[in-house]
């Protein structure tokens, strides 16, 4: 029943009515907003126009009429407002078990990933060497046969190239690159000289994947082509390179040996002082004087101009560096393998 239907101004029977009716409305009230709403309705339809009409009355009629209204009102107020409370605490406890957060859950952990060691390697590598102003340079995988032996003076016959070193493509003349020294020739080739150039890549042999080997792995090529290079700049270049590799107290020695693309040449060794306070020499790389046929090949003067290169395996590098032991390790891309190295980004 609506409350201003049974309103009949000032009468006390009408307005206890009307407050009974309130009150059933009232305890049935699904919530504030439901209860607020009846207050309102109540101040509304039915104190609001007695109030009014309180006014209309004759003087001495006014002051017993509002007595009984603020009866009302008070009536009403000691109703409502115990109902209000409680259901306002029902809403809050409501509120706070929705919200409970349960401090004793095991967290789903969700992994994080780390960058692999030999990819930040590799950016450690450019970085080094465009900290001196080289240039770094890449190459295509699958190389021709020529860059990647006839150009860097390989003869036709050297064992290199047998099928159990190198892998074929179908495509007559293809290889997978065995190693980054066919991207000194793409280079001579299409820059000219002078040229200083850095080249860490991947590179492929027909090696069987165990502790020591693998058949996919990378390296990384140095090549510095102009006038009147010698020795002593690629000692000094090496020896600063190996300073970043392997920290300040780095050093190298060259041993010499063989390499078709270079005249003379030298196997490299570093020094260095590792983690645990040892130190000794270690082979790490290849190096020596660019054979002066490679430079003819690439449309040099050898004559005129000399230079030096040097190639160095990267896992070989990491290994030495971080003592590890098993090649499986860098290969497999295990990320708690990885993440030992750190996050870098
Ligand atoms: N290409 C050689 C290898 O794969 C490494 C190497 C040796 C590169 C001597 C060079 C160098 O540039 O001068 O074993």
């Amino acid at each position: 029943m609506k409350l201003c239907a049974i309103l009949v101004i000032m009468d006390v029977n009408a307005i206890n009515k009307a407050l009974d009716i309130v009150r059933e409305q009232i305890v049935s009230a699904a919530d504030l907003h439901e209860l607020d709403a009846l207050k309102k309705q109540f101040m509304n339809d039915v104190v609001a126009p007695a109030s009014k009409q309180i006014g209309t009355l004759a003087p001495e009629m006014r002051s017993s009429a509002g007595k009984v209204l603020s009866e009302a009102k008070q009536q009403f107020e000691e109703f409502f407002t115990p109902v209000k409370e409680k259901l306002a605490q029902v809403e809050q406890s409501i509120a706070l078990e929705s919200e409970r957060v349960d401090v004793t859950a095991v967290e789903q952990i969700v992994p994080l990933g780390a960058r692999h060691p030999l990819s930040v390697l590799q950016e450690d590598i450019a970085e080094f060497f465009r900290s001196i102003s080289w240039r770094i340079a890449q190459g295509p995988e699958v190389d021709a046969e020529w860059y990647n032996f006839d150009a860097l003076n390989f003869g036709v016959d050297h064992p290199a190239r047998q099928m159990q070193d190198t892998f074929y493509l179908e495509k007559a003349n293809q290889v997978l690159r065995t190693h980054t020294s066919p991207v000194q020739v793409r280079s001579m080739l299409e820059n000219g000289v002078p040229l200083y150039i850095a080249c860490p890549g991947k590179v492929y042999r027909t090696d069987e994947l165990d502790a020591t080997h693998t058949p996919v792995f990378h390296q990384c090529e140095g090549l510095a082509i102009d006038k009147d290079l010698s020795m002593a700049n690629l000692k000094g270049t090496i020896d600063a390179f190996a300073k970043k590799m392997f920290g300040s107290s780095a050093k190298t020695r060259l041993r010499p040996s063989y390499f078709p693309f270079t005249e003379p040449s030298a196997e490299m060794d570093v020094w260095y002082e590792n983690k645990k306070g040892g130190a000794g020499w270690i082979e790490w790389g290849g190096c020596g004087m660019v054979n002066p046929n490679v430079l003819k090949s690439c449309g040099i003067d050898p004559e005129v101009y000399s230079g030096f290169a040097f190639g160095m395996g990267l896992e070989r590098t990491l290994m030495l560096r971080h003592n590890i032991q098993d090649m499986h390790d860098i290969v497999e891309g295990d990320v708690r393998f990885s993440r030992q190295f750190g996050f870098e980004s």
